[in-house]
């Protein structure tokens, strides 16, 4: 195989169109992955060696604070393919660097049910499994079969099945232990060939009645059209209005505490879960706390979905964080309930 040429180093590399919250920030150095070998020549750089380092795919699911005086690895591997099939399933592998949502499109396009109510989730194919992303009904690690990645210390290409992957409501293992020691090279998903239409989320089943689809059986394209609707309509669009999809994670809290809260707040809206515990609507909480629509400066809480924060244009990373404190702080003191961030804050 032929050697890929090194990856080049860019210094002082401006990362505004790198980051979904569109911050005006810099990395000292920045270099593009186009190839799986380049990644352990790019962190052993002289130059870089010692600094901090930071992956970036559609930088989607990321504050950055500040200038990141560290080299940024900039995803840019290619690549979507239908790798087997057996008696039960589809095998389809994408590079990490591919757009999550160009890749749900493509795999319909090829016959291919499964990912439909993942679409329009922004960012790559390699952050995908970080956060097990999910929505409508659907987690990623249902569709899941494996993944590549190389660890940076050595250079090796390893392969993790879901188990090692640790999956957990928008958590995995490269968010805790792996983190800063893989890269992510490439996703496999097994995409059943058994497909039954998941239509029961709120919204969805409300969008597919409104489009008369609400008694039949709807097809993938119906449900991963329904979705775009759904989403379009109450989810910002990164590239008008910065922002990193939900800020907070929906907390889960124990069955007394939850009893508790509801003889104080009839209308919580919740999920009881499996195990008996209780998962809250983090939008709901923030909502009722009435900062819907609410701006501290620049950054704001998005008025059509609180659970998700956006800069109004100028914000910096500091002052989206200084907005999320006094969120949590109101929905602490009113619910007794302690929200979680969901993005990497660096
Ligand atoms: N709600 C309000 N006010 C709000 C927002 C929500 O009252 O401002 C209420 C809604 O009326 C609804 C409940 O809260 O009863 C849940 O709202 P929604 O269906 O919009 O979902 P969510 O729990 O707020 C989660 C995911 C989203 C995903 C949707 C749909 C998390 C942290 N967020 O939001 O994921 O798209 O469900 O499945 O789990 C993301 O992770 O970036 C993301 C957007």
């Amino acid at each position: 195989m032929p050697q890929a040429a090194p990856a080049s180093f860019v210094s002082h590399f401006p990362l505004k169109a790198h980051n979904t919250f569109g911050f005006d920030v810099a990395a000292r150095y920045a270099c593009s992955i186009e190839h799986e070998t380049q990644l352990a020549a790019a962190v052993n750089d002289p130059r870089a060696a010692a600094l901090p380092r930071l992956v970036l795919g559609g930088g989607s699911n990321v504050v950055l604070k500040g200038d990141f005086d560290g080299l940024v690895l900039l995803v840019a591997l290619r690549g979507r393919r239908v790798v087997r099939e057996d008696d039960g399933a589809w095998y389809v592998e994408a590079a990490a660097g591919e757009n999550w949502h160009a890749f749900v499109a493509w795999t319909l396009a090829q016959g291919l049910p499964g990912l439909e109510n993942l679409a329009l989730i922004p960012g790559t194919v390699g952050a995908a499994p970080i956060q097990n992303i999910g929505a409508y009904g659907l987690e990623m690690c249902e569709r899941f079969a494996s993944l590549r990645a190389v660890e940076l210390a050595t250079g090796e290409a390893i392969e993790f099945d879901a188990d090692a992957c640790r999956f957990g409501y928008r958590d995995s293992f490269f968010k805790r232990e792996g983190r800063d020691r893989f890269v992510i090279t490439s996703v496999t998903f097994r995409l059943p060939k058994a497909w039954t239409p998941r239509a029961g989320y709120a919204d969805i089943a409300r969008e597919l009645s409104a489009r008369g689809l609400g008694n039949a059986a709807p097809d993938a394209q119906a449900i991963f059209d329904a979705v775009v609707a759904v989403r379009r309509a109450k989810l910002p669009d990164p590239l008008e209005l910065g922002n990193a999809g939900s800020f907070f994670k929906n907390p889960v809290i124990g069955s007394a505490q939850f009893d508790a809260l509801q003889q104080r707040e009839p209308d919580v809206v919740s999920y009881r879960q499996p195990d008996g515990s209780v998962k809250l609507a983090a939008g709901w909480l923030i909502d009722q706390c009435g900062w819907k629509g609410r701006a501290i400066g620049a950054a704001a809480v998005h008025d059509r979905q609180a659970l998700v924060l956006v800069n109004r244009g100028g914000a910096t990373g500091a002052d989206v964080l200084a907005l999320a404190r006094a969120v949590q702080a109101d929905v602490l003191a009113r619910f007794g309930v302690e929200l979680e961030t969901e993005p990497v804050c660096l």
